[in-house]
């Protein structure tokens, strides 16, 4: 049995930071094993242009703890009234790595997302042509779509029509849930990728929903039944190049999670590479561990591939961390309801 892994050092292609004192507080969590993070942008109000890119990753650097090395590769909010011009400055200067479609409504400060795609195909059409990458929340948000159908609904509603109209759009399906969209993957060629969370490789809806409502396993997209996670699971560890880990780790106070409406996001920086081995070790696929996490995303994003190393010791099974805490209350660290054998030595 293998007990030592020694992977290159990890990215997280989709990371939430927030600001402030969460952004302190949280930052650690994922600078202690990752040397990158593609970093969302929905903050409050939402990282929309060049410079306030710039000015964010001058936060998020400020934050980085002495004696770390971690790079936050930046990426915009798409609006209706986004600039292409201002993208493609920010693109080419290097600051940002890729734009982010949020549906207007669909998850956490997406309001001034998109309502009409058609609005922003002008921005599309320039993005292709620069080689800029398009992130995209993939959920329809029209009330009469179940929760549990937004993903399916959205590839067929939005994103292919939105693909063939865009030829040479690079598009990462970002935290996708679905046997759908697992399929869909499948038939793309090398210009769509995909990230997949720790926790919906982990968890179904029955975790969130069976023996009482545990808030800590609401996310968006919302965890389905098991013949997907199982699908998920599969394509993670199955080595394909077009699929990597972006964690969504997405922190909500504990305030704000157990209350009558309960914010989406699962926290998951602390232990997402204890529990990534705990999930490539049950189906015996540890040696595309690093694909998944160190490889197959970085290329994507015509990056170089990390220099370091992060080594992981299997034993006995370890409590969850727990709770974080910052300044303003706990942070629950996402805890995957299994034992967790492997630990970052
Ligand atoms: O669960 C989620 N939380 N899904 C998202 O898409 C956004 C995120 C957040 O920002 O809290
Ligand atoms: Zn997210």
């Amino acid at each position: 049995m293998t007990t030592t892994l020694t992977l290159r050092r990890p990215d997280d292609m989709h990371l939430h930071l927030r600001d402030g004192a969460m952004l302190q507080a949280v930052l650690p969590e994922t600078s202690r094993h990752f040397a990158r993070a593609i970093i969302m942008p929905n903050l409050v109000p939402p990282v929309v242009t060049g410079a306030q890119a710039a000015a964010y990753r001058d936060r998020i650097l400020g934050a980085v703890p002495a004696g770390q090395r971690f790079a936050p590769l930046m990426t915009l909010y798409l609006t209706e009234e986004t600039d292409a011009a201002d993208v493609i400055a920010a693109h080419d200067s290097g600051l940002i790595h890729a734009v982010k479609l949020y549906p207007a409504g669909a998850t956490t400060n997406s309001a001034a997302g998109v309502r009409d795609i058609a609005r922003v195909q002008h921005v599309l059409d320039q993005m292709a042509e620069h080689g800029v990458p398009l992130c995209v929340h993939g959920e329809v948000t029209t009330s009469d779509i179940d929760i549990f159908d937004r993903e399916a609904v959205f590839i067929d509603t939005v994103l292919d029509p939105l693909r063939r109209k865009t030829p040479g759009l690079r598009v990462v399906m970002e935290h996708i849930t679905t046997a759908d969209a697992c399929a869909y993957l499948a038939d793309a060629g090398p210009d769509l990728g995909a990230t997949i969370t720790t926790h919906h490789l982990m968890i179904t809806r029955n975790h969130m929903l069976v023996g009482g409502i545990r808030p800590h396993y609401y996310c968006l997209p919302v965890a389905k039944r098991s013949t997907h996670r199982d699908a998920l699971v599969a394509l993670a560890t199955s080595g394909a190049t077009n699929v990597f880990l972006g964690t969504d780790s997405a922190p909500h106070l504990d305030s704000a999670k157990e209350t009558a409406c309960g914010c989406a996001g699962v926290f998951s920086a602390t232990n997402t590479m204890s529990c990534l081995a705990e999930v490539f070790d049950g189906q015996d696929a540890l040696p595309h561990l690093q694909a998944f996490t160190s490889e197959n995303g970085a290329s994507f994003y015509g990056l170089p591939l990390n220099e370091g190393t992060l080594t992981l010791q299997r034993g006995a099974p370890q409590p969850t961390p727990g709770k974080l805490p910052t300044p303003d209350g706990p942070l629950t660290i996402f805890d995957p309801g299994r034992p967790l054998h492997w630990q970052v030595v």
